[in-house]
């Protein structure tokens, strides 16, 4: 069992795409175990994108997802990050397969929808970054052993 972070960008929220996103991760068979509608403070914003610090692209994406709220989420499963990443498809939209996420609702690199952890570590870290343990809940999936 592993937990990961995603979190609807500003342009997710915006384009109304927040249950569309949530309904691919519980279809793939992951579990919600927290959410939230917020905003992300540029202090939090920059932990969270701390490995991106001095590239071209980096003020950008700051100013980005401070921009409005975002959707930001725990799920949990086996494999949890990978199968995220999988539903959310490559970085750039074009790029990224039909069916995906971001295949299938962006074009660009900027605004891509969606953020998903891309490592155990990077998981509990940006976790750590936008909720407080008490804020997440586990409960036994019943139906997991089907999954
Ligand atoms: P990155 O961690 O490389 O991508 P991912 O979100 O797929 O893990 O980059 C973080 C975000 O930075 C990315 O979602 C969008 C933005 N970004 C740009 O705006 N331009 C770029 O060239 C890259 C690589 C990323
Ligand atoms: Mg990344």
């Amino acid at each position: 069992m592993e937990r990961t972070y995603l979190m609807v960008k500003p342009d997710g929220v915006q384009r109304g795409l927040i249950g569309d996103i949530v309904g691919r991760l519980e279809r793939k068979g992951l579990q919600l175990v927290g959410a939230k509608l917020m905003h992300v403070s540029l202090e939090q914003a920059k932990k969270h994108y701390a490995e991106h610090e001095g590239k071209d692209f980096y003020e950008r994406l700051l100013t980005f997802i401070t921009s409005g709220p975002v959707f930001a989420m725990v799920w949990q499963g086996d494999d949890a990050v990978a199968a995220a990443r999988q539903l959310i498809g490559k970085t750039n939209g074009l790029e990224a397969a039909p069916g995906t996420i971001r295949g299938d609702y962006a074009i660009h690199t900027n605004y891509n929808l969606i953020h998903g952890s891309d490592s155990h570590d990077n998981a509990e870290r940006e976790i750590g970054i936008f909720f407080r343990e008490s804020e997440l809940t586990s409960y036994e999936k019943v139906i997991q052993k089907w999954i």
